[in-house]
């Protein structure tokens, strides 16, 4: 059982990188934010209180992503390992997570990327309605103009993807996602990634720290 925690700031590249390992690792990618968006899109009741909190950058209550974190991992797709991409978001909810006692090893992965490349990324990412899978418009488009080459779904931007939400998120993430890096270094578990450069060079140092634990 491996645990893999992908920490580092909005648009560092997590959920890209988390297609990937889950892909040639066979882990399930459980990412909180597209559960949300995806309450969001079928207007539950936790995606009217998710919402909110989305639109502005801020982070949704963590009652609820504990809910639906503990609710997620205890799958049967869950039992040999699985990636968390966005999750913990805060020293409260690392503490939790640690609290299920989930037995097996733990692995936090930390993508390390300037503000400049994270605003430039996120104001051209598109993402496909259908499937989730990402884009950006300069460095990976799509082959047809706002369709998803995997799926055929149309590629949308993301609400949050918006200029002053973008900065938003960049703060709470320096204010209450950071300190994790010590959190996690501390537990001696932190691999560190340069994630700027080609996607494929990133993932090659991805599996390299990978391949250190398993
Ligand atoms: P969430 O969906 O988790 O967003 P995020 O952390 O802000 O991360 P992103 O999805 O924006 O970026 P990413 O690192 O996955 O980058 P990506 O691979 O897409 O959270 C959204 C909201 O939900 C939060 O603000 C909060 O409200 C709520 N939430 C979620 N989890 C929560 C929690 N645990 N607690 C409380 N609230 C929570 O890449 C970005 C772009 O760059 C793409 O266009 C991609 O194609 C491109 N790209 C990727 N790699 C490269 C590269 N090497 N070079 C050039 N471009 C690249």
């Amino acid at each position: 059982m491996l645990k893999i925690i992908l920490l580092g700031a909005p648009g560092a590249g997590k959920g890209t990188q988390g297609n990937l390992i889950s892909k040639k690792y066979g882990f399930p990618k459980i990412s909180t934010g597209d559960i949300l968006r995806e309450a969001v899109k079928n207007r539950t009741p936790l995606g009217m209180k998710a919402k909110e909190k989305m639109d502005k950058g801020e982070l949704v209550d963590d009652e609820i992503i504990l809910g639906i974190i503990k609710e997620r991992v205890s799958r049967e797709d869950c039992k040999k390992g699985f990636i968390l991409d966005g999750f913990p978001r805060n020293i409260k909810q690392a503490e939790e997570f640690e609290k299920l006692g989930i037995e097996g090893k733990e692995l936090a992965i930390l993508f390390e990327v300037k503000d400049e490349e994270i605003i430039r990324r996120l104001s051209s990412r598109r993402v496909c309605k259908n499937c989730g899978a990402i884009y950006n418009l300069v460095v990976s488009p799509p082959k047809k103009e706002g369709v998803c080459d995997k799926c055929g779904g149309e590629l949308i931007q993301r609400d949050d993807d918006r200029p002053e939400v973008i900065k938003r998120r960049l703060s709470v993430y320096k204010e209450q996602t950071e300190p994790l890096v010590k959190f996690y270094e501390n537990r001696g578990i932190l691999g560190k990634v340069n994630a700027e450069g080609e996607i494929e060079q990133i993932f090659n140092s991805v599996c390299d720290i990978i391949g250190q634990y398993l």
